[in-house]
């Protein structure tokens, strides 16, 4: 599913992430394992967690009053917000409904998307469309995580990947910058069951089996995730190229999901293209499913290098499995 506009553009960007760290360092005092190991099999150092108590909405809604500053709006004037979450408050009402009422975005309507980490662009893509149709003109699109309260802390593959945050962009009619090209979506339901937090929903109800067998906590197929994503993202971001008529060449900066240094590597490998040409930032954050995206947009931009005109292509893969990608005009 494809789409080319010129219309809706990015005016604001936004990013919190809680402050306390936890270390490799610390991981090897938890499970088997070493600094060592986690940086040369994934890139990450440290990764951000959030205090007990703390809500994926309170992140989201740190985000999104970041990147209303950034756009020079008062929450009063957002008239849509959407959450790209997998770790929502909730299982319902929406963790949107949640961050309406803490930033006081009163006229809003709200509602959350699970693409879990391909979400962000999937939730941009909605964005985009309602800017569009002229329905909504000031849209705040978030993806926020607090992964820490479904991580296996005594397991070691998968304990390691993954931390919390949240970044938010604000989308409104284009005014010739940083317009949003082209947005790409994909999905294969036939491999549900590599990436999944198995229990909870109404397929497993949560049951005091379930949490003897540890079903509430993320479960991955290690390898297989691995080689799935290198061959969707490269498809995927061939495809979006392809769709707004441009050369891989032309792209001036890649922002994937931040899911494993090596992914990113491959896929670059697997495209032709140089390393200088990606920002990353897993070595700080580590997986932070659909935030991933929006944290690094936000650090790009603040740390200057993006720059008006250049192109960004933007890309993820996730469970689902789903897949997505857009270009930007900066
Ligand atoms: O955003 C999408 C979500 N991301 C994913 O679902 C993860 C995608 N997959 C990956 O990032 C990588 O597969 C991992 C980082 C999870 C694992 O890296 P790998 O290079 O694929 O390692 P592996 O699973 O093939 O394991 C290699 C070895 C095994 O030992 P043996 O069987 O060779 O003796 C594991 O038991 O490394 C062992 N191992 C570890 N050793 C130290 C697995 N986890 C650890 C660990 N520390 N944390």
């Amino acid at each position: 599913m494809s789409q080319n506009n010129h219309r809706a553009s990015i005016t604001g960007t936004g990013a919190f992430l809680p402050p306390k760290r936890l270390t490799n360092f610390d991981l090897e005092r938890m499970v088997d394992t070493t600094d060592a190991w986690i940086i040369k099999r994934t890139g990450i150092k440290e990764r951000r967690v959030v205090e007990n108590g703390v809500a994926t909405s309170d992140l989201a809604s740190k985000a999104a009053l970041r990147a209303l500053e950034d756009a020079k709006l008062s929450p009063e004037d957002v008239d849509l917000i959407i959450t790209s979450t997998v770790t929502p408050d909730n299982l319902f009402p929406a963790t949107s409904c949640y961050v309406q009422q803490k930033i006081g975005a009163k006229k809003a309507g709200a509602f959350d998307v699970l693409a879990a980490c391909a979400g962000f662009i999937y939730a941009l893509s909605i964005g985009q469309n309602f800017i569009n149709a002229g329905t909504a003109s000031n849209v705040l699109v978030i993806g926020a995580e607090c992964l820490s309260k479904v991580t296996d802390y005594t397991d070691r593959s998968t304990c390691i990947l993954f931390g919390d945050g949240a970044g938010a962009i604000v989308l409104q009619k284009g005014n010739g910058h940083c317009e949003v090209l082209t947005t790409l979506l994909g999905a294969d339901g036939s491999h549900t069951d590599v990436l999944t937090l198995p229990a909870g929903g109404s397929k497993i109800p949560t049951s005091t089996k379930t949490i003897e067998d540890r079903l509430h906590y993320i479960k991955f197929r290690g390898r297989e995730v691995f080689k799935l994503a290198i061959t969707n993202l490269t498809e995927v971001i061939r495809q979006t190229v392809a769709t707004s008529n441009l050369k891989m060449e032309d792209i001036d900066l890649f922002i994937l999901h931040q899911s494993n240094y090596r992914i990113i590597e491959a896929t670059m490998e697997r495209l032709g293209v140089p390393m200088d040409k990606i920002f990353y930032n897993i070595d700080k954050y580590g997986n932070t499913s659909s935030a991933s995206i929006p944290i690094a947009l936000d650090e790009a931009k603040r740390e200057g290098i993006l720059k008006p005109g250049n192109l960004v292509l933007l890309a993820a893969f996730g469970g689902g499995l789903t897949w997505s990608s857009s270009i930007i005009r900066w």
